[in-house]
């Protein structure tokens, strides 16, 4: 045990002020102190009532929480829009082409279809978005206010589409295919690598970042992990926090109580109007509340919401489909490596898809070479999980598996689009 702080100096007081002067003025003090520090309060709050590692840096940005708000209300009138587009450019062809696609297929009634499942969409929304204000005492007051200085540009509607389908990739019977491919690896291997779940009196510590919708997370806790999930976009955490508040405890939560048409925003590679207006429903589970009590969600950059950490930090992170969203993938691996205590686990699944402005793109080998550099051992992993990567290199042979992957990807379109999802897993040295 360190010696806790030493208690700042006293400020000495002149003698002949009153005890109520004095009050008055630590109470006004202590009001400026609190207006201006409010985020880093509300931060220093969290690391007094969270049991698990410091976290400092992590404050919501209302803003952003406000756009994702906003853009949740407005998924009914964008696409709508879109549809409307639709309609509009139909309307250019000649008109006996009209007459025939009206008499033979139907296509302004496709449309018409399609606008009645986004307003089934709308209401996911709509539900995402007050269980939003909700969470975050945000009244429709103040985020009309904010709609209002912001006008049409305050949310974006391609973000909110895309955090609604991760309710099919995470939440539905209908995403099932995109995670038998991925948990089980990660799943077994967990479950192997840490065959009891209290060490040292107390349960092992994971952590998942850019969490998505959570449902890796929520499994891990369900094996009995304590688990922190963390993830930095708002769309993501206010679907992610409303699918965890469907617990069984929840009256209004039902199996499948939700519809939802995820794939009426792209019309492409539709085998028929019916694969492309169908529904999922979600959740195919109700989160259980003791599972939730092992479960946090926080919010922020992973890179800065995790750092200073003390010396005990996690016992492992998975990253599922995360470390190519780096603008600096290095800062990933050494953000992993620091959390993790001498010996923790690290267990990777996902593709090299570099996004959002990267400052390096490294292939495979080069990721590997840097996490080595920094301080991991790669482990053998089974040999079920997938084809070797790198058989020829001597070193990595049986460390690094490849399987297809989708993701966010409709079965049944006519679009094949796949990752060679790579697997592995990496021990910190001590
Ligand atoms: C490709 S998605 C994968 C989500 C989830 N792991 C899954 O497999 O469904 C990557 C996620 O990481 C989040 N993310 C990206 N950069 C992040 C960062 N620096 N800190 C925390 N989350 C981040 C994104 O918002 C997104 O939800
Ligand atoms: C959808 O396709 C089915 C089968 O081809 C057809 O009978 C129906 O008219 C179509 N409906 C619309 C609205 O296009
Ligand atoms: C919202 O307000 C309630 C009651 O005042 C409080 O317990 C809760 O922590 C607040 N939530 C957030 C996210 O600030």
């Amino acid at each position: 045990m360190s010696s806790l702080p030493q208690p700042p100096p006293a400020i000495e007081m002149k003698p002949g002020v009153s005890v109520t002067a004095r009050f008055s003025l630590l109470i006004a003090c202590l009001a400026i102190i609190l207006a201006l520090q409010y985020p880093l309060f509300l931060s220093y709050f969290q690391r007094l009532t969270s049991s698990g590692p410091v976290v400092t840096g992590v404050g919501v940005d209302r803003s952003k929480v406000l756009a994702a708000l906003s853009g949740l209300s407005q998924y009914k009138i964008k696409a709508n829009a879109a549809l409307h587009k639709k309609k509009r450019e139909y309307n250019k062809l000649p008109s006996q082409q009209k007459l025939h696609l009206l008499q033979s297929l139907k296509y302004y009634t496709k449309i018409s279809q399609a606008t009645a499942a986004a307003n089934t969409n709308d209401r996911v929304a709509k539900a995402v978005r007050d269980f939003g204000m909700r969470y975050y005492n945000i009244s429709s007051l103040e985020l009309h206010a904010y709609e209002k200085t912001r006008g049409r540009a305050s949310g974006d509607h391609t973000q909110v589409v895309q955090a609604l389908k991760h309710f099919v990739r995470d939440w539905s019977s209908a995403g099932e295919h995109e995670r038998s491919a991925t948990f089980p690896p990660i799943l077994t291997t967990m479950k192997t690598l840490f065959p009891n779940q209290l060490r040292e009196g107390r349960q092992t510590r994971v952590l998942v970042p850019g969490a998505g919708l959570g449902r890796l997370a929520y499994e891990l806790a369900a094996q009995g992990f304590d688990v922190v999930a963390n993830e930095f976009s708002p769309y993501m955490t206010l679907a992610h926090r409303y699918i965890l508040s469907l617990h069984q405890e929840n009256p209004i939560a039902k199996i499948d109580g939700h519809t939802f048409h995820p794939n009426i925003n792209w019309w492409s590679h539709h085998r028929s109007n019916e694969s492309m207006l169908r529904a999922a429903t979600f959740p195919e589970v109700l989160p259980q509340r003791d599972v939730l009590n092992r479960l946090r969600l926080i919010e922020g950059d992973f890179v800065k919401a995790f750092l200073p950490l003390e010396e005990s930090g996690f016992d492992a992170v998975v990253t599922l489909f995360f470390i190519d969203t780096a603008r600096n993938i290095v800062d990933y691996l050494e953000t992993i490596h620091k959390v993790l205590k001498p010996g923790g686990i690290w267990a990777n699944l996902g593709p090299l898809l570099y996004g959002t402005a990267p400052l390096i793109e490294l292939s495979l080998d080069e990721v590997l070479r840097v996490a080595e550099k920094i301080g991991f051992e790669l482990l053998p992993v089974d040999e079920k999980w997938g084809d070797d990567t790198f058989p020829d290199v001597e070193e990595w042979k049986g460390k690094i598996k490849g399987n297809l992957a989708g993701y966010s990807w409709d079965q049944e379109s006519l679009s094949r689009n796949a990752y060679q999802a790579q697997f592995w897993v990496g021990r910190k040295k001590d």
